[in-house]
């Protein structure tokens, strides 16, 4: 349509999203389809976060806030990063918005100008390239390996900077692979950025509390201080603590930045909910001892999953650090042929046979960047994924 913005038709619509709506479609017109395309966690938010708004409502704060916060949430999340990440940052060196997506968001419009690349490893979340060129910026998309565990390389990222490059994107762990980097593997890329002053880094540490086997999560600031004033740390409470619905995502970094990002976000949605800003003050400075509760279940699934997709004809998943997705490849089944008479030559078709002949909804891997996979989320509880899992290979021992 000639009246719709030009900038609209340079983003697509998030695939996870449509795979979500097909599932939701198959399932109204009476279809018994299982739905692993979500990535939030099945678990619901702690009453103590709860009680934390209802008395937020009753107490009437029930009004504007500051624009980027609260002072109350600043100052907890200013504790939290000391606690957590031993790294330093002042109330005014925070912002807080609506979920971790309109602070990185915030943060890439206050920054990007036509020309400017960005720097995003493969897989990647989808939003990420869709952001970049909402604001008219270009991603630079590198493609990891399965081999290389989806971790970008020291020398890939040289070979990826130009003059142009003004962020590197990272997130560790990764939706859609579940990879985390070690503080080694960090260091690597963050030594190549020491030689390449002009390159920032944007970090989504959003899945930081979703870790497995004792793995030991870190964060670029921490590993190398020297990039502290050109490193954006974002995190959020909607994987840790169960408040996706609940939005509010936050971000540290040098105060110019954070001033930009509240002067367009003072254009755009003003605060955050009050409400929500308290319930996730009670969340950071609350009891934290769910959350390794949470992971050991997490773990517990990732290892079912991880196992039953290993016995599948022609796929082999790795096993993730972190997160709650897998990201198998499902190269092996390639060139042949479903029960159903599908022709697989894709991951997408792989994906579209799965749902079509064993009502099992997934999100294939080229969506994300790197093909020929498939994410699973498996946020969700034991006796349904072991059905998914068992109708998967079901699915894959009679491709011919
Ligand atoms: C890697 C990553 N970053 C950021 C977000 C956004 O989180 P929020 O729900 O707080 O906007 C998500 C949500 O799916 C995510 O997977």
């Amino acid at each position: 349509m000639a009246f719709l913005a030009d900038s609209l038709a340079r983003i697509k619509p998030s695939a996870t999203v449509a795979v979500t709506d097909k599932a939701r479609e198959l399932k109204a017109a009476g279809r018994d389809v299982i739905g692993l395309g979500v990535g939030e966690p099945d678990f619901d938010t702690p009453e103590n976060i709860k009680e934390a708004a209802i008395r937020a409502i009753r107490e009437g704060k029930t009004k504007y806030t500051a624009v980027d916060g609260i002072p109350e949430l600043k100052a907890a999340i200013s504790a939290k990063f000391k606690r957590e990440n031993n790294l330093d940052y002042k109330p005014d060196q925070i912002s807080v918005g609506t979920g971790g997506k309109q602070v990185l968001f915030n943060a890439l419009m206050a920054t990007l100008n036509p020309g400017d690349e960005v720097i995003i490893p493969a897989p990647y979340w989808v939003s990420y390239p869709e952001i970049v060129s909402l604001a008219g910026a270009t991603p630079v998309s590198v493609e990891t390996t399965m081999e290389s565990g989806f971790k970008l390389m020291a020398e890939a990222l040289d070979r990826a900077i130009t003059p142009q490059t003004k962020w590197l994107l990272l997130n560790s762990p990764s939706n859609p692979s579940g990879a985390a980097y070690t503080r080694a593997e960090l260091k690597a890329l963050t030594d190549v950025l020491l030689k390449h002053p002009h390159v920032w880094v944007l970090t989504d540490d959003m899945y930081e509390h979703l870790t497995y086997d004792d793995f030991v999560f870190t964060t670029p600031a921490e590993v190398e201080p020297a990039l502290y004033e050109r490193t954006l740390t974002l995190n959020g409470v909607s994987k840790a603590y169960c408040m996706t619905g609940w939005r509010i995502g936050y971000a540290a970094g040098p105060k110019f930045l954070i001033q930009a990002m509240a002067k367009l976000q003072s254009q755009s949605t003003t605060n955050p909910s009050s409400i929500s800003q308290w319930a996730a003050v009670e969340a950071l400075n609350g009891p934290q001892d769910f959350i390794p509760r949470n992971s050991a279940a997490f773990k517990e699934r990732r290892d079912l999953v991880v196992s039953m997709l290993n016995q599948a004809n022609g796929l082999t998943c790795p096993t993730p650090e972190g997160a709650f997705y897998v990201f198998p490849s499902c190269a092996g089944l390639l060139g042949k042929t479903t029960a159903g008479g599908r022709k697989i030559d894709s991951d997408e078709a792989f994906v579209t046979g799965l749902l079509e002949e064993e009502g099992v909804a997934v999100v294939h891997g080229s969506a994300f960047g790197l093909a020929p996979h498939f994410r699973i989320s498996y946020a969700t509880a034991n006796d349904i994924l072991e059905e998914a899992c068992g109708r998967i290979q079901r699915f894959c021992a009679n491709v011919r």
